[in-house]
């Protein structure tokens, strides 16, 4: 009977790893029409990040509230740009996404004038002009396939998000945040970063729960910390030699 029981469980061991072998094949296989796209799960709520949205909020205290322009990067159904519009009770809230179907869904809840959906890419995300605020929450990552991995190149590149964060900044006015949370990689670790300084958010303790990579794209086992970085503009000197 123990024999019957070890042979049981040495079939088990072997057809469970066969099976996660070819779910890993079907995975990356698929993962190639998928090329443009960071996170590929649709998972939204209403106020999702409330003491991220209120540090943002802060960080922008002192522009005039009808004139921000905020970006939402990776908006699925919409429930990020409502939610933010209880945040920035003024202003124009933009929502890009890649999915289509989500566009359509967000579109028709909307009731805003002022806020309004795209289809992500360079072209459209330039025509709405410089925002003051980029949100790319739980977007630039792909979870949960990077949960279990101890290096994430063959599912989602270092690169892949620098060439996306280097875009976004471009996209940023004068003094600008970017907002990451809940992405693969730390944003620190890209080259543009050295254009930015870190903003304080003392109420939010963590960049997220989604596990982190080096830009070689090994996991990182600290903690990280921070979510907002302001773009910083020098002001050209009348007397720089
Ligand atoms: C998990 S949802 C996050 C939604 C929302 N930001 C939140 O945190 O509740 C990820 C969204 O990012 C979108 N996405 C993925 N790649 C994108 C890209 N290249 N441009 C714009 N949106 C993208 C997906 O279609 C999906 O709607």
């Amino acid at each position: 009977m123990a024999d019957l029981n070890v042979l049981r469980n040495k079939i088990k061991a072997k057809t469970d790893a066969l099976w996660i072998l070819q779910k890993n094949r079907v995975k990356k296989f698929f993962r190639q029409f998928y090329a443009d796209q960071h996170q590929l799960t649709s998972v939204t709520s209403a106020d999702r990040y409330p003491e991220l949205f209120e540090e943002a909020k802060k960080a922008l205290k002192g522009l005039p509230s009808d004139e921000i322009k905020l970006l939402s990067f990776g908006c699925s159904t919409g429930e990020e740009c409502f939610s933010l519009r209880k945040y920035f009770p003024q202003g124009f809230i933009v929502g890009a996404d890649i999915n289509k179907s989500n566009l359509k869904k967000a579109s028709d809840k909307n009731t805003d004038p002022w806020i309004k959906f795209i289809l992500s890419n360079d072209a459209n995300l330039a025509a709405e002009g410089k925002y003051h605020a980029i949100f790319c929450l739980s977007v630039l990552c792909r979870w949960e396939d990077t949960k279990d991995v101890e290096n994430c190149e063959a599912i989602y590149p270092f690169e892949k998000f620098e060439k996306t964060v280097s875009s976004l900044t471009n996209l940023l006015a004068p003094n600008g945040i970017l907002v990451i949370y809940n992405s693969n990689f730390r944003f620190e670790d890209s080259e543009i970063s050295s254009q930015f300084e870190i903003v304080s958010t003392p109420s939010v303790k963590n960049s997220g729960f989604v596990h982190k990579f080096d830009a070689s794209n090994r996991k990182v086992h600290q903690q990280h910390k921070h979510c907002i970085y302001r773009k910083v503009t020098k002001v050209a000197s009348a007397y720089a030699s």
